[in-house]
């Protein structure tokens, strides 16, 4: 083992600690945090309250599980950014203090090119150039992915995320908070049979809250004639907005790959976990000519192996963080 690399990764509700050495991942553990789901989403102040409690833990198991001691390590890799900077606050403060007390390298990482490069954790691997479509609980994006470490962002939604739009169907719905696997579960019940609106965006770029309030008032007229038609016809609700969802992701996607002539198309971030999505860019991709890939599921939602990686690869570039490094909300490309 030449380079040993141990990811963490805390930007949201998911601490996350993974260990990876010479680009292998050696182990990969999440502790997700359940207690949203009472809210009825991610709650700052407990998410962070939350990691502080469990990232302990989560790197101790990631080390065991690796089978690898903390001073085995040649560098921690931590998401600086984008996220709630409650939650990237313990994530740092953590790496920072072991880098240092290890007297090791720290590498900061973007959590959206980290999602990117999840691709790499597995074979078949794209190719470069590739395209891919990002699509999480706060992020939608097609990107053009050069190399492992040169990315341009060639289209992104203008309002809500994908995964927002899932999550607050799912809330308009009565369904727990992430709604996002709920509904793809019921969409497997349902038929695609109520029709929703595309919305008109120009360029590559994305527009999710015109579809939230043609759901919302959709579902407040359906309900005055009938007060149970939510529960009456929730698979058929489900299909019909997950179809859409999709849509909307794939036409812009298709967009993208014709006006670039790449074909090699990835998708990553929690919402490529998506059943509705994966079935349907495999039949546009055996359509269009594309070699698609779709990351294992342990790797399309929030994980640390995907910010090892992308540490690894700025680590062998010696692309290092000072220890004066703050995590930053907003953390552009
Ligand atoms: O990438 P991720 O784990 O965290 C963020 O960085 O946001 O993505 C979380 C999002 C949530 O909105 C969740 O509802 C959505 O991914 N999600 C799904 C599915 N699994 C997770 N959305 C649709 N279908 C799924 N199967
Ligand atoms: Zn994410």
């Amino acid at each position: 083992m030449n380079h040993v690399i141990l990811g963490i990764e805390s930007s949201c509700d998911d601490t996350a600690a993974a260990v990876l050495a010479d680009g292998h991942i050696l182990s990969n553990v999440v502790a997700s945090q359940e207690v949203h789901r009472l809210y009825g989403g991610v709650v700052p102040e407990v998410a962070s309250r939350a990691h502080q409690e469990n990232i302990v833990p989560v790197v101790d198991q990631a080390l065991k599980q690796a089978g690898v001691r903390k001073e085995q390590l040649s560098a921690i890799a931590f998401t600086r950014g984008p996220g709630l900077i409650g939650s990237l606050i313990v994530g740092t403060s953590f790496s920072k203090a072991l880098a240092m007390s290890l007297d090791i390298p720290l590498v900061e990482v973007h959590h959206m090119q980290a999602h990117v490069l999840a691709h790499f954790a597995e074979d078949p691997k794209p190719g470069f150039p590739f395209l891919c479509l990002t699509v999480s609980g706060g992020h939608t994006q097609i990107v053009l992915v050069r190399d492992f470490l040169d990315m341009e962002v060639l289209g992104s939604t203008l309002d809500d995320a994908a995964g927002e739009a899932f999550d607050k169907t799912g809330k308009l719905l009565g369904l727990d908070y992430p709604a996002g696997p709920l509904i793809d579960q019921w969409a497997q019940k349902g038929k695609p049979v109520f029709e929703f609106p595309e919305p008109k965006i120009r360029g590559l770029n994305f527009s999710f809250s015109g579809l939230k309030t043609a759901i919302l008032y959709f579902l407040r007229d359906k309900v005055k004639e009938d007060p149970d038609f939510i529960q009456k016809n929730l698979a058929d609700i489900c299909a019909s907005v997950q179809q859409r969802i999709v849509t909307i992701l794939l036409s812009k996607l298709r967009k993208a790959a014709r006006q670039t002539g790449i074909r090699e198309i990835a998708i990553a971030g929690g919402v490529s976990a998506n059943s509705g999505l994966r079935t349907a860019l495999e039949k546009m991709g055996k359509k269009e000519g594309w070699n698609t890939y779709i990351p294992r599921f342990e790797f399309c939602t929030d994980n640390a192996a995907m910010i090892a990686l992308a540490g690894y690869y700025k680590f062998l570039k010696g692309d290092f963080a000072s220890q004066d490094v703050v995590p930053d909300a907003r953390l552009e490309w």
